[in-house]
């Protein structure tokens, strides 16, 4: 069945937002599991919902595993039209329309009835958490937002998330918002249902299906999608922020709650899951990783060159400070938090975060790894200063203003942090500056790459970072770099 897909993937897979090898060739498809969720009736109306694991080879090297929900029709209704993939000119689909099926009100129903019930289909396993009962007839909606990843909304009651590129292991966005509804900690929307593919286990009888490979060494389940409660009315902290500077309001307690529910979410994580202290050969490992990639992002943006040492001395006080036998406490983290991050109630201005799964480029096993929480509110910090530098004042405005906007929400949010974790983040000013800057870099080459009319502000924080005037003039011309980006970033923090 594949090699009748293939032609139409080819073309399909590299326009979808949430591909990750933009810019590369595909060389190759293999199948991983095909699973037949709704046979489609030769001749019948109903569609049919083929759930496919496919690996998309590239570069040498480069194979990733992508979900596809497919549809199939015989003809497509004009509603659905945007949603094709293409017609297979022969194999069992000869003569179908195949489509994207989370578009299609149906079969997105039919996802959500699957999670409702339990148990194994063919290579995939539903769960449904113990106690939950998830309503029926709820209508669907294919959420629009770009996403590295696809969202359908039931009703206003869930949301479920479905994961495109598919690691190895569990998804720390499943683990850990179990382990914190297991805590009690009500910052998170907890898990409903969710659905996995095991390693290993046989792919649905039929012809020419393969078995999901246990090609991970540390096994686990390969986290597919779940579904959570919807937290409607809410808005997220990305635009919430934006709006406030637009409108010059106070967003310091805002900011503050952020900070409490941060730290209600560390807290929990570290009652949950493991925790470890890191001493000098762990700092040291750190600071290297820091330094390699400070060297790598100035080989790359020349603008990043002049900062250089500066930069590079947060580092080599972090490891000073461990080879002087100063210790960190690392735990499960979120791994990737910034205002985009989290949802407030419009309800009772209550903060709640979202999308653990780290990020997503990285390895899960990566991804799971023990870490300071310096990085988590690293990240938020970075947030609210590229949300100020982003803000472009309305003629007449100052900018200024959006500087004090940031250093007030960034010193609100630490407070909000301090009051309910019972130690400041500030307090350890080595750690979260080696942690910032580390970030900012990662900016700076992200803008660099994609979008580098937005260099200069992760360059602000650079100069800041490195001791100098943050409104120090940029360099007369901004290099630009020469990687292509065909689909353009959303206009949010990196
Ligand atoms: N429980 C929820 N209630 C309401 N809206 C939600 C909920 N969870 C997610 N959303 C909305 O869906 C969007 C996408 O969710 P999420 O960030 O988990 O997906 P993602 O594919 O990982 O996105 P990204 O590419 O930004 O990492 C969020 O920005 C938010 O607007
Ligand atoms: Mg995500």
């Amino acid at each position: 069945m594949l090699p009748s897909l293939v032609p139409l993937l080819r073309s399909w897979l590299p326009r979808q937002r949430w591909f990750a090898g933009k810019g590369n060739p595909i060389t190759g498809f293999s199948l991983v599991s095909a699973t037949e969720i709704l046979p489609c009736t030769a001749g019948g109306a109903a569609p049919g919902l083929l759930h496919l694991l496919v690996r998309a080879q590239q570069q040498p090297g480069t194979a990733d595993c992508y979900q596809l929900l497919i549809g199939i029709r015989s003809t497509l209704p004009p509603h659905l039209a945007h949603t094709l993939i293409g017609r297979p000119a022969e194999g069992p689909l000869h003569g179908h329309t195949v489509y994207e099926a989370l578009a299609d009100p149906r079969l997105a129903g039919l996802l959500l009835e699957r999670l409702r019930v339990p148990g194994r289909l063919g290579a995939l396993r539903f769960t449904r958490a113990p106690g939950t009962a998830i309503a029926s007839g709820l209508t669907p909606r294919l959420i629009t937002a770009e996403q590295s990843n696809s969202s359908v909304v039931y009703g206003d009651a869930y949301i479920l998330k479905v994961f495109r590129r598919i690691g190895t292991g569990v998804n720390p966005d499943l683990e850990l918002p179990l382990a914190l509804a297991r805590a009690g900690c009500a910052r998170v929307p907890h898990p409903t249902a969710w659905f996995e593919a095991d390693p290993g286990v046989e792919a649905a009888a039929g012809a020419g299906l393969a078995s999901v490979p246990a090609d991970d060494p540390a096994g686990g389940p390969l986290t597919l999608g779940i579904l959570q409660p919807f937290l409607p009315g809410s808005a997220d902290g990305w635009q919430l922020a934006l709006n406030s500077l637009s409108v010059q309001a106070d967003f310091t307690g805002a900011a503050h709650a952020l900070g409490r529910a941060t730290a209600e979410v560390h807290t929990a994580l570290a009652e949950a899951l493991p925790t470890a202290v890191l001493r000098r050969p762990q700092i040291e490992h750190i600071a290297g990783g820091m330094t390699e990639r400070l060297e790598a992002a100035a080989s790359a943006v020349p603008a990043l060159r002049p900062y250089r040492e500066p930069l590079r001395a947060a580092y080599d006080e972090l490891a000073a400070l461990g080879d002087r036998g100063r210790t960190w406490h690392a735990q499960r983290i979120h791994g990737d938090l910034h205002l985009g991050q989290a949802l407030r109630s419009a309800h009772d201005g209550r903060w709640s975060l979202i999308d653990f799964e780290g990020e997503p480029a990285r390895p899960i096993s990566e991804r799971r790894r023990l870490q300071p929480v310096a990085r988590d509110i690293a990240g938020m910090l970075r947030s609210f200063d590229y949300a100020a530098r982003t803000h472009q004042p309305a003629s007449g405005g100052a900018p200024g203003w959006s500087r004090q906007w940031s250093r007030q929400n960034r010193a609100a949010y630490c407070g909000g942090y301090a009051e309910a974790a019972g130690t400041d983040p500030r307090d350890e000013p080595e750690l979260l500056r080696a942690y910032e800057t580390d970030k900012a870099v990662y900016e700076v080459l992200y803008e660099a790459r994609h979008r580098p009319d937005w260099l200069p502000v992760p360059m602000a924080a650079i100069r800041r970072l490195a001791g100098q005037r943050e409104d120090a003039p940029p360099p007369a011309r901004l290099p630009a770099y020469e990687r292509p980006f065909p689909t353009p970033p959303r206009r949010t923090q990196p």
